[in-house]
């Protein structure tokens, strides 16, 4: 339902996104990782949000199967299960955006428009896309969870990279590959990008 309809109207904040800049000396930012499951997502956004928080940023990490326990337990895997699951997880980065805060987010999200839809909710240089690229194969032969055989045998339906699509990003601020590349190396890709990019001011 539409806010109008509700009757409810938006509250202006005093403090403001530059209060929280000065601050915490560093921009809020949105680090979104997406790839197959398996692919090192989390792996990566917690090995990057270590270095960051170590660093003294103000950093918080939204992961997929975490979210899924509290906020969206009530969501499947279904195309539309899917979809809510980020448009909400692009809602909750965004107030922590709001509040100056340097988000690592690690979700398949594998719909484009999904992905586009949560970018379009930030200024262009607060959202970078993170391709977590590792070939479906690799993937399959690491299944840190057992979920690829479940889903081979039958067992586990809609499971991404088998019967449900996982669309390629077609232009990621940046692309790592973690089937040619270790954790060390593809967290100095994200932190080299993050910084040449100026994003976190200060002495890098
Ligand atoms: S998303 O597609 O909606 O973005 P999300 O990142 O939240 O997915 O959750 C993915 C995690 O849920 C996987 O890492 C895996 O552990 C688990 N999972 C359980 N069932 C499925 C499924 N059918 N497809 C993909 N991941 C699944």
């Amino acid at each position: 339902m539409g806010a109008n309809k509700l009757n409810i109207t938006w509250h202006d904040r005093v403090l403001t996104k530059s209060d929280y800049l000065k601050r915490n000396g560093h921009q809020p930012l949105v680090l979104w990782f997406t790839g197959l499951s398996g692919s090192g997502k989390s792996t990566l956004a917690h090995a990057v949000e270590e270095e960051l928080f170590r660093k003294g940023c103000y950093t918080y990490i939204l992961d997929g199967d975490n979210i899924r326990h509290g906020l969206n337990s009530d969501l499947g895997f279904s195309e539309a299960d899917r979809r809510e699951n980020i448009r909400r997880i692009g809602e909750v980065a965004k107030l922590f955006v709001d509040a100056g805060i340097i988000v690592l987010a690690a979700f398949i999200s594998p719909y484009r428009e999904d992905r586009e839809r949560v970018r379009a909710l930030f200024e262009p240089a607060e959202f970078i896309e993170v391709f977590v690229n590792c070939d479906l194969a690799v993937c399959e032969s690491r299944d840190p969870k057992g979920l690829y055989r479940k889903a081979r045998s039958g067992e586990l339906k809609q499971f991404t990279g088998i019967d449900s699509p996982y669309e390629v990003p077609f232009r990621p601020e940046l692309v790592v590959n973690t089937a040619c590349y270790g954790v060390e190396d593809s967290v100095r890709a994200v932190l080299a990008f993050v910084t040449e990019r100026g994003f976190l001011g200060g002495d890098w």
